[in-house]
């Protein structure tokens, strides 16, 4: 959950440094340094709690610290609270060694002991810096040596920086565990958290593997397993337009990103290499089974968290409402530590917007360590996800900046109702005309949903009357239940305002003793079987005081005469209702968090991407 950058070359790093580590502020954005390899085998460096700008202005953009060769960091905390001791980088105690961290080092207190009776002195309260004395304590000279015997002492998760003051002519890149790549052009060498930190100066990256050591000098790279044996990678040519990874005109990543979400409907609908509905079948290559070997699967684990996990929830209504197919949905870090029972004939699906999440990326290697297969459903392309998973389905959203997910959201669901729609088919479990009816409804959802977000005013007046609340719930029952998962999240992440989403038949079970007078409950009412249901939970709670939104479909007209505010959204098959629903939902928690003046693209506490427990 930090963001690593490096380059050496013929340009000076540090501004390098600081245009890569803007690029990767979502990764983590409470602290920030910087270390450059000076004259006379001297390490420069410049750390500070706060935005990546107040290492900007420290360095006047990095004139400050003049040098061809040097490391940098933005940090999300996990040990030791932000401040600038804790800041990255990390140094042994004569400044001769330099490190950034992403991940973290499991082992560290026994490290810190152990090298504390070696005579070793701490000053801050991080796990990464036992990494900076331990380099310490085994560099003879060689540096290579010095950090593979590191890596064999250290247990946990790490992407490292690494640069020795007496060989300014070389960074070092080292990984377990969390993302790292490196790239090449003609002026240099870069190493990166992600793709977006480089995407200005190179498209040819390697994707560093766990367990791998990188030597970068000037104009080439080396390559090492952890016992020094060198090794031969192939680039990865990154595809992405640079637009891609920049707002275009919004004042937000995620307002863009929300608009985004017809393209990426469309695109994981028909990827353009290898369209997913021809003629009236879905293929799905990817999946690489037989009808047969489909038709086998009797249960499916899909395993995920936050909101890649709420997708999943909706997976289990449309999977089993389709294609009868039994469905377990699991939260990551639960699934993997409660010991799961999986019989034959089961399949874990893995789902993950950025492929690496370590709790996701834990229960995809718990899986596959019982020799099950794992589909993964990932959205960037080459992560460490993409890479271990048996079987890949990419959701073509693109890159997703903002930390709060839309567009890769509603790709996944998009996977899993074509995932839901093949099981149908081989199981024989919808009849010819469901299954036209389904391929023609699902083909009408990009312009369903640009249709919701052109019509946004009302729910911007709706939501600036929401910019003092205390709480707000969101029920619904079935499919309604898992937007309502969704929508309570987005609104937490981004506003800071309490929210809970509750199975509307639950509420009555104890929660609705906080429902007071004026109270916002959003009611999302989409499945026609279950309208009366849910209008009886509306009344409850407009009894003790409640202001109900009702979010349903443009034919209930029904439900004004019960619901307080009404967003409707076009009428699509029962299924599919998640992809639409969600769409006011994530507009209104965009317009409160805009209105209470949050950092919408960067909410306080959270990172884009979890790569630690
Ligand atoms: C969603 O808005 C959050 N950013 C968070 O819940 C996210 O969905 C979760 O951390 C999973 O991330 P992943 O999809 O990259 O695995």
């Amino acid at each position: 959950m930090c963001g690593i950058v490096g380059y050496i070359g013929k340009e000076q790093a540090a501004p390098i440094i600081l245009d890569g580590l803007a690029k990767l502020e979502y990764r983590g954005y409470d602290s920030a340094g910087m270390a450059i390899a000076g004259e006379d085998h001297q390490i420069n460096y410049k750390k500070a709690v706060g935005r990546l700008k107040v290492l900007e202005e420290l360095t006047h953009g990095g004139e400050t610290m003049p040098g061809t060769a040097g490391i940098g960091h933005t940090r999300w905390a996990t040990h030791g609270a932000p401040s600038d001791v804790n800041s990255h980088p990390h140094f042994n105690k004569e400044k001769t060694i330099a490190v950034v961290h992403n991940g973290i080092i499991e082992n560290y207190i026994y490290l810190r002991d152990y090298l504390m009776k070696k005579g070793y002195e701490f000053i801050s309260q991080t796990d990464t810096e036992v990494l900076a004395h331990m380099l310490d304590y085994y560099y003879k000279g060689n540096p290579l040596e010095a950090i593979t015997k590191v890596m064999h002492r250290v247990e946990g998760s790490y992407a490292l920086g690494v640069l020795f003051a007496d060989q300014p002519d070389q960074l070092f890149a080292v990984r377990k565990d969390s993302p790292l790549i490196v790239g090449q052009n003609e002026d240099g060498c870069f190493i990166a958290s992600d793709v977006p930190a480089i995407l200005k100066y190179t498209r040819k990256v390697y994707f560093v593997e766990n367990q791998e050591v990188v030597r970068l000098r000037e104009d080439h790279m080396h390559f090492y397993t952890i016992d020094e044996e060198e090794i031969h990678k192939e680039p990865t040519l990154i595809d992405w337009d640079a637009n891609a990874a920049e707002k275009c005109g919004y004042e937000h990543f995620m307002l863009k990103e929300m608009y985004e979400q017809p393209k990426a409907i469309k695109e994981t609908l028909m990827p353009q290499n290898n369209p997913r509905i021809r003629g009236d079948e879905i293929t799905i290559e990817e999946l690489d089974m037989t009808d047969d070997e489909l038709r086998a699967i009797k249960k499916l684990h899909i395993v995920a968290c936050g909101s890649a996990y709420h997708a999943g929830v909706t997976g289990k209504y449309v999977i089993e409402g389709l294609a009868r197919v039994s469905v377990e949905v699991d939260l990551a870090s639960e699934f993997r530590y409660r010991n799961p029972i999986l019989e034959e004939g089961s399949m874990v699906i893995v789902i993950s917007q950025s492929g690496e999440t370590a709790d996701t990326l834990a229960a995809l290697r718990e899986s596959k360590a019982r020799g099950f297969k794992v589909l993964g459903i990932v959205n960037v392309v080459g992560s460490s996800i993409a890479r271990e998973a048996d079987k890949v389905m990419y959701t073509w959203a693109g890159p997703e900046i903002a930390v709060a997910t839309t567009k890769a959201y509603s790709a996944q669901l998009i996977a899993l109702y074509l995932l839901a729609m093949k099981l149908a088919r081989v199981n024989n479990t919808v009849t010819k005309e469901e299954y036209q009816k389904l391929l023609c409804d699902i083909k009408l959802l990009p312009d369903q949903v640009e249709l919701l977000l052109n019509n946004k005013n009302h729910i911007q007046k709706f939501a600036n009357r929401y910019i003092g609340a205390k709480d707000v719930f969101f029920i619904g029952r079935g499919i309604d239940y898992a937007i309502s998962l969704e929508g309570s999240l987005k609104l937490k992440e981004i506003s800071y305002i309490h929210s809970e989403a509750y199975a509307a038949g639950e509420l009555k079970h104890g929660t609705i003793s906080l429902i007071e007078d004026k109270t916002l409950v959003a009611a999302v009412s989409t499945q026609e079987a279950l309208y009366q249901k849910t209008i009886s939970n509306m009344l409850e709670l407009k009894a003790r005081g409640a202001f109900v939104l009702a979010v349903t479909n443009e034919d209930n007209k029904a439900i004004e005469k019960e619901a307080d505010y009404v967003i409707y959204i076009p009428k699509t098959n029962a299924y599919f209702t998640n992809s639409l629903a969600i769409i006011p939902l994530q507009l209104f928690s965009y317009y409160v968090s805009l209105g209470k003046g949050c950092d919408v693209d960067k909410p306080r506490n959270l990172a884009k991407s979890v790569t630690v427990e």
